[in-house]
């Protein structure tokens, strides 16, 4: 469905070319001047220096042409030259109705070429628990991901493990200090593994801690671990094993913790997944003549002219021949090509790895791991603060994992819930956990991805303002009305939105009628903000409407009836939007 802003735009073209002016004039805004107007376009300001003369001789001639458009119920030329618009409330009510016989997508046209896009997030790393630095990447890569699916792109979202490193090997040798008897640990040993893994999730997350603080006062310890590593890496059988048995446990715990927060992945590559590729890689860019030495490392250069910045070299190798971070990186740009053929990779990482990130894209790009056309972006995000400013952190001080953060955030929400009324406690745990997760979520998507925000629980978990249990407590409110007015009554078979009749019902049908202009800017630019903005403001729409209007009590049968439709279109709008955000409303809160 064309976009309400263009066809208003085609009109207001139409009518500067029809008085002999040049149409690119004719482009209109939204307004912003809203006491005013609804639409506006500044055109003439512009056109009257080609055609020397004041602007306002343009504008009259426009209003002058648009005067009997159906689509406009006013049209004033204001001085100096300005050309103030409002819809026409029929118009509008007919956008509306065309919308709602789309009820899937709300006349949100799929792009027309559709492209396959990678989506680089999550980024956990292995037998380390989730803490909060991971919950924005998983947050808005999940969004990011559902707005490109709506529109119509094939997604394909990889978690990215950090499975392959020195956290490996320090795992296994605090294993191998604790339990030597293991088979795992036996050299010779030729036979088959057990299936069982012989530690459990707690076990793996207590390990590793205590293995990291360890090698850190213990230089032998250290040693011993760098070394289970580099033999891990070299193909050593029994730490393979183990490698297998601590993934396959970590990643249950995994996909469980990223269940909790609605985000599920289609792919569950890890970092080892790229090591295979990594000896071909390498040799290519050094036949290829992009790598070479420098101070012992093989490294290949990024700068460019333009840099206002310095851009180091990008290392492949270290100097004793080990891959890195950026290997690790560039090597699964070479798996991601060879399998998936993206047409564009987006990596959804901490705003620190941006620099990183320049090295690794200028890289694969000139020594021809991806096409010309294939686009690389980095979308990082800043960082979740507590109240007081400084990187989140639980009470203690200590990193705060992300299973106790949501607990609490349920918890909270639980008593919020059943403080004023009475819940089946099994529904009441539902809803909680509905509407905690809306808390969480949307307090992080409504700010720019790129900027720092504050987790502050009381105002998220707030019903009031901008949160996400706002906009559900709109969705139930919505719900509800609906549903009384369906146990009394089926709507007229002639049912349909009609032209406003009130100033409030005129705002929330203009609200809503941006639809598909704020899914398309949101896919374009990445921006779940866009989304949270626009449900923010619908929302508010509808609550000043609903408090202006007797809905239900409505005696004019029609009426009613296109009071209906309307809300009928405006939770559908509201759902659609939480659904790419990542959460659900329930049925009652
Ligand atoms: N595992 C990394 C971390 O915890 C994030 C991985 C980001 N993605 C990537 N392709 N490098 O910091």
């Amino acid at each position: 469905m064309e976009k309400i802003l263009d066809a208003i735009s085609r009109e207001v073209v139409n009518a500067f070319q029809d008085n002999g002016y040049d149409g690119k004039y004719g482009k209109v805004t939204l307004s912003n001047r809203p006491d005013l107007c609804e639409y506006q376009c500044n055109g003439a300001m512009a056109a009257a220096k080609e055609y020397k003369c004041a602007p306002f001789m343009i504008s009259d001639k426009v209003a002058d042409s648009l005067k009997d458009n159906p689509m406009f119920e006013a049209v004033d030329s204001v001085k100096p030259g300005f050309l103030n618009l409002k819809l026409h409330p029929g118009y509008l009510a007919g956008y509306l109705q065309e919308m709602a016989e789309d009820s899937e997508r709300l006349g949100c046209t799929k792009c027309e070429n559709p492209r396959t896009i990678m989506i680089d997030y999550g980024g956990p790393n292995v037998a380390k628990p989730l803490h909060v630095g991971h919950l924005r990447s998983a947050i808005i890569g999940e969004s990011v991901k559902r707005i490109g699916k709506f529109m119509g792109h094939t997604m394909i979202g990889d978690v990215h493990l950090g499975d392959w490193g020195l956290q490996m090997g320090l795992i296994i040798t605090e294993l191998k200090e604790r339990k030597p008897e293991l088979i795992y640990f036996k050299e010779d040993y030729e036979g088959e593994y057990p299936q069982e893994a012989p530690f459990t999730i707690g076990e793996l997350e207590e390990i590793y801690p205590m293995a990291s603080a360890k090698s850190k006062e213990d230089d032998d310890y250290k040693e011993m671990a760098m070394q289970a590593t580099y033999e891990l890496q070299h193909g050593r059988k029994g730490y393979q094993a183990l490698l297998g048995h601590i993934l396959d446990v970590s990643v249950s715990d995994l996909k469980r913790n990223y269940e909790n927060l609605n985000v599920s992945f289609e792919l569950w590559k890890g970092e080892s997944d790229a090591q295979p590729f990594i000896p071909d890689m390498v040799q290519k860019m050094k036949d290829d003549g992009y790598a070479h030495i420098s101070e012992g490392a093989l490294v290949v250069d990024v700068k460019e002219e333009s840099d206002t910045k310095e851009v180091p070299p990008c290392m492949i190798l270290k100097s004793d021949g080990a891959s890195l971070y950026n290997t690790t990186d560039l090597a699964t740009i070479v798996w991601r090509m060879r399998d998936y053929q993206p047409d564009e990779i987006i990596y959804v990482v901490d705003k620190r790895q941006e620099l990183y990130f320049t090295q690794v894209f200028r890289c694969a790009r000139k020594t021809g791991l991806v096409k010309p056309e294939t686009e690389l972006k980095f979308l990082g995000f800043g960082t979740m603060n507590g109240k007081d400013g400084k990187p989140f952190k639980t009470r203690e001080g200590g990193v705060m994992r992300l299973e106790y953060l949501v607990d609490e955030i349920n918890e909270e929400m639980y008593k919020k819930i059943t403080d004023n009324h009475t819940v089946e406690e099994e529904e009441g745990r539902k809803t909680a956990k509905m509407v905690a997760l809306s808390a969480i979520k949307y307090g992080d998507l409504s700010n720019q991805a790129s900027k720092d925000y504050i987790f502050d629980v009381d105002r998220f978990t707030s019903f009031e303002g901008n949160t996400g249990p706002y906009i559900l407590y709109t969705i139930v409110r919505i719900k509800s009305i609906l549903k009384k007015y369906q146990a009394k009554k089926s709507l007229p078979e002639m049912a349909k939105i009609l032209p406003a009749q009130s100033q409030s019902e005129k705002a929330l049908m203009l609200e809503i009628s941006k639809f598909n202009s704020m899914m398309e800017s949101a896919f374009a630019d990445t921006a779940p903000h866009k989304v949270c903005a626009y449900i923010y403001d619908l929302s508010n729409a509808f609550n000043h409407f609903y408090h202006e209007t007797k809905i239900l009590a409505e005696q004019d049968e029609m009426v009613q009836a296109g009071y209906i439709c309307l809300l009928e279109l405006t939770r559908r709008a509201l759902e659609i939007c939480i659904d790419v955000l990542g959460f659900e409303a329930p049925e009652r809160m």
